[in-house]
């Protein structure tokens, strides 16, 4: 059985679904602080727990035959956590050192682990490869880079195995239709388009356009979620092996894309004209941020299918039958 941590999110929810599909058994941990319960496939079971809540972590492994954990719960809005630091520095580290203490204790040894590219922070190159300086400039990506030391340390002193995966931008919806992406306030360039698109928003704002880039706007990479989620299971699969061995790896699509050029995509997809507001350059935006993602194509034997326009394609079908995100479906 598979403990899935945030199945409840964007991202968690759809790798709760790929194991599903792929013949686990799955429980997930998740407060609803910023997930949906209905989207956690109704063959898991949900647990509506804290991470930071000792007493409830060790019910979940007392009561079930947990093999590994895939880590998903965290906070992840880069501006609230410069704000708000000690809300990010208690649940992403302290409430993620809660739980490994649990594993430990019920001598689960078996990690997946979500971290993020906002551990490189500002990095001198503009395709990053994972021996790339972590050097985070932000409260988030700071919570990450701890979680990982952690991870390290707990790795050396008990015998944890674990897959640390770095992700870029994770975008698009599940491509059966059924999983979308659901953030209040949603902070993510697509989908902010996409609603600006239906009409939700006055307009979209980019943030410098005189960058050193070919249409003076930053260049990133951006992954679709199934990708991204099918990286997790590879993962996922080899900390599950035998020798198991700890890893490392950059998700993305190893290619970049502006954000001139992915307006240019959105409107092409949805046949509608974005008002776009250029605003100044925020401080800390690097030009250019791409992933190598070559170590885990090598060692998963894992490659990113989808281009731009599913991607975009993807979120746009969500979007459209879902105008009201999850919320629409209680009723
Ligand atoms: N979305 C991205 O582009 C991206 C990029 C890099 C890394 N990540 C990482 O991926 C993971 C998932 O991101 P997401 O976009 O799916 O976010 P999300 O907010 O949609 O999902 C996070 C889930 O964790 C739950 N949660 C948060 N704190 C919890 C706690 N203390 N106890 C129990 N549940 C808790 C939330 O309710 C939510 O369901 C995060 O760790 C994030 O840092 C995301």
């Amino acid at each position: 059985m598979i403990l899935v941590t945030g199945g409840a999110g964007y991202i968690g929810s759809n790798m709760v679904r790929n194991l599903v599909k792929n013949g686990y058994e799955v429980v997930v941990l998740d407060n609803l602080s910023t997930g949906h319960k209905e989207a956690v496939h109704p063959d898991a079971i949900f647990i509506e727990g804290d991470l930071q809540d000792r007493e409830s972590l060790k019910t979940v492994f007392y009561n079930h035959q947990i093999e590994a954990v895939m880590h998903f719960a965290a906070n992840c809005y880069v501006g609230e956590s410069v704000l708000q630091p000690q809300k990010y520095y208690e649940n992403n580290v302290i409430g993620f050192i809660h739980l490994l203490n649990e594993m430990i204790e019920a001598k689960v040894t078996r990690l997946v682990f979500s971290s993020s590219c906002a551990v490189y922070g500002i990095p001198k190159q503009s395709v990053i490869d994972e021996n790339t300086e972590r050097e985070p400039i932000s409260p988030y990506g700071r919570t990450k880079m701890i979680a990982e030391k952690v991870i390290e340390d707990y790795s050396e002193a008990y015998g944890l195995k674990h897959c640390i995966l770095r992700y870029f931008n994770v975008t698009g919806a599940d491509l059966d239709g059924v999983l979308g992406e659901d953030h209040q306030p949603e902070t993510h360039l697509i989908p902010n388009i996409l609603q600006h698109l239906q009409g939700k928003s006055h307009a979209v704002s980019v943030y410098g356009v005189d960058y050193d880039t070919p249409d003076g706007t930053c260049i990133r990479d951006y992954i679709h979620v199934s990708d991204l989620v099918e990286a997790h299971y590879l993962s996922l699969k080899k900390i599950l092996g035998n020798p198991p061995e700890n890893r490392v790896y950059n998700l993305g699509n190893g290619r970049g894309y502006s954000i001139k050029e992915i307006i240019q995509m959105c409107e092409k997809v949805t046949g509608k004209k974005a008002r776009v507001i250029v605003e100044k350059r925020r401080p800390g935006d690097p030009p250019r941020l791409i992933a190598s993602i070559q170590k885990a194509v090598t060692e998963l034997k894992w490659n990113p299918k989808n281009d731009m326009q599913s991607i975009i394609q993807s979120a746009w079908d969500w979007f459209c039958k879902h105008p009201d995100g999850y919320e629409g479906e209680k009723r």
